[in-house]
């Protein structure tokens, strides 16, 4: 499905459902790849992602992968699905996170998991674009995802366009934002 609306990136962003994410995994993985590399993730990490994380996250609720192509070439990705008790993510949260920070925020959450752009794609506007598509018209009362405790491009697009840091966790920040977003920045 074309998604529409307005974005900085002149290429096509599209949602992909489940089905298509399995049948390009490869492809993604390829993303992955490329995007993670400057982050120290090694084959092994990919062939996690390729093979674990995303056969198990298209089943879950809610659901949702935008992508961005240049023709028929894939160059970035975003995805996440509504978080729940039982998953690793959500129930590590919930150990670590204040028990404020748990009762505020969640349960019913939409879970950012990936946001990859191509290297050579990067900083012409696509990762917003994407984080924007991802988040556009969701039902979900709030968005978290965890990201490195240092800075960087994801933790700087995600702080400007609204995102909180909610919690340090023994290896990464929390990060939350309520929906539907509100004045998101764009980039200049
Ligand atoms: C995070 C990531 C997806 C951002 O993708 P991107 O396409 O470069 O994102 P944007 O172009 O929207 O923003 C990146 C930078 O380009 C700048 N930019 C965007 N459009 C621009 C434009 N038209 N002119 C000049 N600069 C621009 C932004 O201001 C931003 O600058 P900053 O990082 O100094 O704040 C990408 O860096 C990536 O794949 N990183 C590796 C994977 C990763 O970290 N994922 C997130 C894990 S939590």
């Amino acid at each position: 499905m074309r998604v529409s609306g307005e974005n900085l990136w002149p290429g096509e962003l599209v949602t992909w459902s489940a089905g298509e994410v399995s049948a390009h995994a490869d492809r993604l993985a390829a993303v992955y790849r490329a995007a993670f590399a400057a982050y120290g993730e090694t084959d092994d990490d990919t062939a996690a992602f390729r093979h674990r994380s995303l056969p198990t996250h298209t089943g879950r609720d809610d659901f949702r992968c935008v992508v961005a192509l240049d023709g028929d070439d894939l160059v970035g990705f975003g995805y996440g699905y509504q978080g729940a008790p039982g998953q690793y993510w959500t129930d590590r949260v919930a150990d670590l996170a204040p028990p404020a920070v748990v009762r505020g925020w969640l349960g019913g959450h939409f879970e950012v998991v990936e946001l990859a752009v191509l290297p050579e794609c990067q900083g012409r506007g696509l990762g917003g674009a994407l984080h924007d598509a991802l988040l556009a018209g969701l039902p979900h009362p709030a968005a978290l995802l965890s990201t490195w405790q240092y800075d960087t491009p994801a933790r700087r697009l995600y702080l400007r366009r609204g995102w909180q840091p909610l919690a340090e966790l023994p290896d990464a920040t929390l990060m939350g934002t309520r929906l539907p977003l509100t004045g998101t920045a764009r980039p200049a």
